[in-house]
């Protein structure tokens, strides 16, 4: 399956989280692209903010499934990724998945609350939601969370 990876990363944590799930995807087989989303002006991206503008957006129609991610602001999702998400037109009912990063060690600080306004922003665009996870980023378990999390996903679609 062509698969396109939709990341916002403002310091390289879920980049190198979707790095991890791009190579678990090819090795089942799917040609997996990771797009990443650019801000034209990156101070913007702070909670609340809206109308982002990004250098380049994904061709989303080349594509057979998807895969967000990004980071938690504020017990939020990042509005790097929420303002694309809000401005897309339509997944097609698409297998879609859903990938948060965060840096507070448990699920509760924002993790669980990002992860549940993702996947209500995806169903509202008509993507089939397959599956979702959360890394951790400072718990000392952080490397199985990525592995669980990229392993759940990939083998979801
Ligand atoms: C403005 C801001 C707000 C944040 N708020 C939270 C939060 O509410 N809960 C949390 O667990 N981590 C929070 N974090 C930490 C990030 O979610 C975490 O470091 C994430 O892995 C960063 O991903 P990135 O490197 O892909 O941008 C925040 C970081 C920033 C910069």
């Amino acid at each position: 399956m062509k698969i396109g990876i939709i990341v916002y990363s403002q310091t390289g944590n879920t980049f190198s989280v979707v790095e991890q799930l791009q190579k678990k995807l090819s090795k089942k087989g799917h040609n997996a692209y990771i797009e990443r989303l650019k801000p034209l002006d990156p101070d913007k991206i702070k909670p609340g903010a809206e109308n982002i503008n990004y250098k380049e957006t994904p061709d989303l129609a080349k594509y057979e499934g998807y895969i967000f991610a990004g980071p938690v602001h504020a017990f939020s999702i990042s509005v790097g990724l929420q303002s694309y998400l809000n401005e897309i037109y339509s997944l097609d009912n698409k297998k879609t998945a859903c990938l948060i990063t965060k840096g507070l060690p448990f699920n509760w600080t924002g993790g669980n609350r990002a992860l549940n306004q993702l996947i209500k922003l995806v169903k509202s665009k008509d993507g089939q939601y397959i599956a979702g996870g959360i890394v951790n980023w400072m718990n000392f378990k952080r490397q199985k969370d990525i592995e669980e999390v990229t392993a759940k996903i990939s083998s979801s679609f």
